[in-house]
This record gives structure tokens, C-alpha cells and sequence, in this order.
């Protein structure tokens, strides 16, 4: 039996990467486990980057929202706001001092950060820790990541190994990461990974309206009407075939080789895609932004389970090194 824990970051929107790359994996794999999952809104991890605490609030009710419309079981999980168990911080700090400066200076996703970002923080240097203390927190055995995190995990298992020989105990339970070999890159509308940070995603709770905007913002190459189109570097393929049966995704390829199909009539079906398929998801969507209560009391209800967890846990590690 493992204990699944993972989070999600509140600094944008929840959009269409995050739903396929993250919560409906997650969510798969917590339905067919026994035992009692984690889901987390990573909020204090978004002070890395966003500093306006109304937007902040906003960012994470709809990350929430967005868990709570693709089906999370609340019964089966303990789903919580990291910043609610500030203790997180606390023991954040016990671990910064078990994490070697070289190992954190090294890391890719610092390094890439560093050298792109107008402001580079100490939190975003910390960020690891951050992340193994949410993990180890909560003694989780398994971590659903995407890619880029696997530098992450290995950092918290490091941080947990040593802290343990020190310790001379084994306090904290070393996690595994789990990457979804089903959807591991969801490309954006550029053709890019799709990111917050490249301005390159779909959100599919967006009114009607804007979300044709979304939709046709998605970048494509200058072939004329008639003439044939390559699928399998189009940007609108890519995405449609995430969501389409095989029998809609082999029309639809058909259509582009066969010319007199364009681009926007692929756009068109792509978007009607969208709101047949996640009809009930963005009724949920906005039902719950529309009743940020029922997201709150959810969210107090994990939040009083996760103290049951946290707790413990931390008075061990008090406890071991003379705090208590
Ligand atoms: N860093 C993760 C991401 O950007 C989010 C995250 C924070 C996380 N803490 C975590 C994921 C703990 C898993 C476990 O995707």
C-alpha cells in the first residue's frame, strides 16, 4: 500500500497542461489505490513568483475548483491549501540545514530560473526544500510529478536519507516519484511545453466566447485552404488528438492530408471538442467559483485531517533535535 501525495502550484489558472499532465493522472491513480491520497494547492511555493496576495487567493480557490470539477473523491483524499499546515515552514527550515548548499546551487530547474527570471529570490533557491518538506511532512510514499520535478524528488530523497543517518533514525519515509508514461508533454499552442511562464496554454473553464479566442491563438504554419497539411507538426493536431477518440483522431488526420480542410475548421472541431467532452467539468468549474464556500469547507475538512498527519510527525523531529 502506498501513500500518494502531490501539489499543484497556485500561480496561474489551472489550465489544460496541468489538467492532463497532473490532476487526471492523479486522480486515476488515487482511485485505484486502497489507501488515503494527498492533494495539495502549493500556495506558498507561488510567492516565488507572484507577490499579489488577492490574485494569490483567486489562483488557488480555482485550483481547487479545477481538482473538485475532474472528480477528486474528498472521502479518499486529504485535500488541503500547503499554507494552511504552515508548519511546512517550520520544518523546512530543520531540513534546509540537512541540505548540502552545492546539491541546491546545482539544481537545473534554479539554474534555469536564475538565468531567465528578473527576480531570483531566495525562495526560488529553496524551493526544493520547500517541496521535501511538503512530502515528507506527510510520510508519502508516492509523488506523481511531471518530468522536470524528477530533479526534485531525487533532492528530497537525498535530504531524507541524510537527515535519517544523522539522526541515527529512520524518521522520515523515502518517497518515489511517479511520471504518467501516458501524458508526459502537453504541448501549448506554440508547439512548446505548455507552460504559465510561456504564456502558451489552453484554459478550457473559459467562457465560450474566450475560449475561441484560447483556441484560435494556437499557432499554425501558412499552407493554403486546398492544399494538403501535414498533421504531425500541427499545433491543433497535436491537441486534439489528446482528447479525440481514434475514430475522430484518423477523420481528422484524413482531413488534413486530403486538402480543402483549414486550419480553422480544425480549430473549430478542437474547440467543440472541448466543450462536449468537459461540458460537466466547467459547469462544475464554475458552480464552485461561483460558490467559493463549498470550495472553502472542502478545503477546512482536508485541512483538519492534514494536522492529524503533520503533527505527529513533526513533534518527532522536535523531539530528536532538542526542540521540545
Ligand atoms: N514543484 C511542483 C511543480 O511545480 C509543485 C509541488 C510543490 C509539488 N510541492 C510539491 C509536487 C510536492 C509534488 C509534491 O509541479
Amino acid at each position: 500500500m502506498a501513500r500518494v501525495l502531490t501539489g499543484i502550484q497556485s500561480s496561474g489558472r489551472p489550465h489544460f497542461g496541468n489538467i492532463l499532465g497532473a490532476i487526471v493522472p492523479a486522480i486515476d491513480l488515487i482511485n485505484q489505490n486502497k489507501e488515503e491520497a494527498f492533494i495539495f494547492i502549493a500556495d506558498f511555493h507561488s510567492l516565488t513568483s507572484i507577490k499579489d496576495g488577492a490574485l494569490r487567493k483567486e489562483n488557488t480557490l480555482a485550483v481547487a475548483a479545477a481538482w473538485l470539477a475532474f472528480g477528486l473523491d474528498i472521502e479518499k483524499t486529504t485535500f488541503y491549501r500547503q499554507s494552511h499546515i504552515p508548519e511546512v515552514a517550520e520544518l523546512t527550515w530543520y531540513l534546509n540545514c540537512f541540505s548540502p548548499y552545492p546539491m541546491l546551487a546545482n539544481a537545473h530547474s534554479f539554474k534555469d530560473k536564475a538565468s531567465r527570471l528578473a527576480d531570483v529570490n531566495a525562495g526560488l533557491f529553496t524551493y526544493p526544500v520547500l517541496m521535501a518538506a511538503d512530502i515528507l511532512l506527510y510520510s508519502a510514499n508516492l509523488v506523481p510529478v511531471g518530468k522536470d520535478q524528477l530533479q526534485h524528488l531525487e533532492m528530497t530523497r537525498d535530504i531524507a536519507t541524510t537527515f535519517n543517518r544523522i539522526m541515527e533514525e529512520e524518521i522520515l519515509t523515502i518517497p518515489e516519484a511517479r511520471i504518467s508514461e501516458e501524458v508526459k508533454i502537453i504541448p501549448g499552442t506554440d508547439g512548446l511545453k505548455m507552460s504559465k511562464t510561456y504564456n502558451n496554454y489552453i484554459d478550457i473553464f473559459l467562457p465560450e466566447k474566450e475560449l475561441k479566442k484560447n483556441v484560435n491563438s494556437i499557432i499554425t504554419d501558412s499552407t493554403a485552404l486546398e492544399d494538403p497539411k501535414n498533421p504531425e507538426t500541427c499545433n491543433v493536431f497535436a491537441l486534439y488528438r489528446l482528447l479525440a477518440s481514434q475514430e475522430q483522431i484518423e477523420k481528422m488526420r484524413a482531413n488534413y492530408l486530403g486538402g480543402n480542410y483549414g486550419y480553422g475548421h480544425a480549430k473549430k472541431e478542437l474547440m467543440e471538442l472541448i466543450l462536449s467532452k468537459y461540458a460537466k467539468e466547467r459547469e462544475t468549474f464554475n458552480f464552485f467559483m461561483d460558490n467559493r464556500e463549498e470550495i472553502e469547507k472542502r478545503l477546512a475538512a482536508g485541512e483538519e485531517k492534514a494536522r492529524g498527519v503533520a503533527y505527529p510527525l513533526l513533534n518527532r523531529v522536535r523531539t530528536k533535535l532538542g526542540f521540545r
